[in-house]
């Protein structure tokens, strides 16, 4: 699935009232942004949206953000978004993940979603994958105690490299498993992705895990 460049993408992200614009501003009070509080779940590089504006029509009492870097992708997110009815449950910010703890507060976050995320299969880029112990790190210091983080991935190599990156971060692995669409109790309640329907209609395994965040004494020094 390669990424179009959209004209006018990047306009339009700049102005629709569902791309929260310098969301750095809002840090430490998202529920102002809702209007309640209740827990907010993050997917971090939403691509075309399906994962997550699926999850926001099903479960109203969550809220949702959708993170994408690239406009192009984005705004077919938004796309979806604009067609689903009486959704209130909903944002998008077009923004790099490498500066989350701008956005988010301590506590501030209960669950991180990321799907198919780019696999940067070179060594020296590993610290970009967003698995790697140092993006870990970040999701540490704005998850709520107990919060989570599942991830979903075709790619073996990446799996691999995330499930050692969680237990040398110090995260508690839940779940784990190499062939999600043959898992019965994991693939209860999945929600496909598009990256996700292109490869399982490939006949190529899907890989998932959960694992949840260590406690604050319990942290790993991933700084060196
Ligand atoms: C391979 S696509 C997967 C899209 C979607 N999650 C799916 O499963 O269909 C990965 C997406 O993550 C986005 N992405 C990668 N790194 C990112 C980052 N640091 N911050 C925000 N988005 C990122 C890319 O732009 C791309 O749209």
């Amino acid at each position: 699935m390669r990424l179009r460049n959209i004209p006018g993408a990047r306009e339009e992200m700049l102005v629709n009232p569902y791309v929260i614009q310098h969301p750095e501003t809002y840090k430490g009070r998202w529920k102002e942004v809702f209007g309640n509080d209740h827990a907010l779940h993050l997917e971090i590089g939403m691509g075309k949206g399906k994962f997550i504006t699926t999850l926001a029509s099903k479960h109203p009492e969550i809220n949702y953000i959708g993170i994408e870097k690239y406009s192009s992708a984005l705004i077919k997110g938004v796309e979806k978004r604009e067609a689903m009815e009486d959704c209130k449950n909903l944002f998008f910010l077009r923004f790099d993940a490498e500066y989350i703890n701008q956005v988010y507060g301590p506590g501030e976050v209960e669950r991180i979603y990321l799907n198919f995320s780019d696999p940067w299969p070179k060594a020296r880029h590993a610290r970009r994958r967003l698995t790697s112990p140092e993006f870990l790190r970040r999701y540490e210091q704005m998850l709520l105690p107990g919060g989570v983080l599942e991830f979903k991935t075709d790619n073996q190599e990446l799996f691999t490299f995330s499930l050692e990156s969680a237990e040398y971060a110090g995260w508690k692995l839940l779940e784990a498993t190499r062939d999600l669409h043959h898992q019965d109790t994991m693939l209860l309640d999945n929600v496909m992705t598009e990256y996700e329907e292109k490869f399982s209609a490939m006949g190529q395994p899907i890989c998932k895990m959960i694992i949840q965040v260590p406690e604050i004494g319990r942290r790993a020094d991933t700084s060196k």
